[in-house]
């Protein structure tokens, strides 16, 4: 690890010390166990495998100036967790359980949480999925449960520049009642073909509309999407959009900096009213939106000259991150530091 150039990262896998796991059988969870395995053996008939029994989380612990580790409502998490365990039918996991497995595994892995300043940060990856054999299409009998770090960088190659989004109407990431609104694995798999695509015709995300009419912005691809005009901070309301932890705390932060905050449906066409766009996640932060393409009107909607981050985006940027980093005070109670024992 000597050799890391922490500024220079990107959002891909390191192998760290350690993953956390904790099995649930018999209606119980396993006490946690680190393990410096980095491989999972099941059974070749698990419902993980054949039926998308499997869901996932995105966490983030950072190092202050401070030298102090610190996760960023991991709670939310947990609940958010809980809720695709539910839609899913698997196992519950105890929101202190994950809480405590993070901590752990954080812990063990502190050397690779990246120093303050280097714009990186821990990524931290908890997933659920039934094992066991299983070839009906039924819930598992037993569930692993396993939390993962890992250093990352920016999600999109440029960090806090402007991305360049185009609608698409030709895929669908959600169903209106269907998954949008849990982390399953399987919206990811459905999304691989329009990201390519996307990626391909030279954008860096896709912009999904309700399934239903394709008239009102769903997502950003793997991120929540909001615009700002009229000192109001607007992002779409939808049972199938992924209710984002970020998202959650910029409408806070939109409201502490005195903005007016909206969540209701955004038709496509309001995206010619906008003065800044932008897509938020744990892993996309805040990356504003300089353009989105829609290919159906064959149209531009350009925000800051495709160049520029907006005054709102920037200061909202800066509190979230500073917040993170604990440069801002924790005003929300949204910090849990992990101490060295
Ligand atoms: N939307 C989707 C589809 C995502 O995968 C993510 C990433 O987690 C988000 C939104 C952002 O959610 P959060 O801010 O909780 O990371
Ligand atoms: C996250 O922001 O945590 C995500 O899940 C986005 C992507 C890496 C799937």
């Amino acid at each position: 690890m000597e050799n890391i150039k922490w500024e220079e990262l990107g959002f891909g896998y390191i192998r760290t010390d350690f993953n956390i796991r904790s099995t649930w059988k018999n209606g119980e969870w396993s006490t946690p166990r680190l393990t410096e395995d980095e491989t999972v053996n099941i059974h070749m008939a698990s419902t993980a495998l054949h039926y998308g029994q499997t869901a996932f989380e995105g966490a983030k612990a950072f190092k202050g100036a401070d030298g102090r580790i610190r996760l960023f409502r991991i709670e939310e998490n947990a609940k958010r967790l809980q809720s695709s365990a539910e839609y899913l039918m698997m196992a519950v996991p105890p929101v202190e359980l994950m809480v405590k497995m993070t901590e752990e595994v954080v812990r063990a892995n502190a050397r690779w949480v990246p120093p303050y300043g280097s714009g990186a940060s821990l990524y931290i990856r908890p997933f659920l999925f039934g094992t066991g054999a299983n070839v009906g299409v039924k819930p598992a009998e037993e569930y692993e449960l396993i939390i993962f770090v890992t250093p990352v960088g920016p999600y999109f190659k440029a960090g806090f520049q402007p991305i360049r989004a185009i609608i698409d109407r030709d895929h669908d990431r959600a169903a209106p009642l269907g998954t949008g609104h849990i982390k399953a694995g399987g919206n990811y798999g459905a999304s691989l073909l329009s990201g390519d695509i996307c990626h391909k015709l030279g954008y860096q995300s896709a912009i999904y509309l309700d399934a239903a009419h394709k008239r009102y912005i769903d997502e950003a691809g793997a991120a929540n999407f909001f615009g700002i005009k009229d000192n109001t901070y607007v992002t779409p309301k939808s049972h199938s959009v992924l209710p984002s932890i970020t998202n959650m705390s910029l409408r806070d932060l939109a409201a502490d900096l005195g903005l007016k905050v909206e969540e209701r449906l955004v038709e496509y066409t309001e995206l010619g009213t906008f003065e800044e766009a932008g897509a938020c996640g744990t892993a996309a932060v805040i990356s504003p939106i300089g353009e989105v393409y829609d290919p159906l009107e064959d149209k531009r909607y350009v925000y800051g000259g495709g160049t520029e981050a907006g005054p709102v985006s920037t200061k909202l940027y800066n509190l979230l991150r500073g917040i993170q980093l604990g440069d801002e005070p924790d005003t929300h109670g949204w910090v849990t530091f992990v101490d060295m024992e």
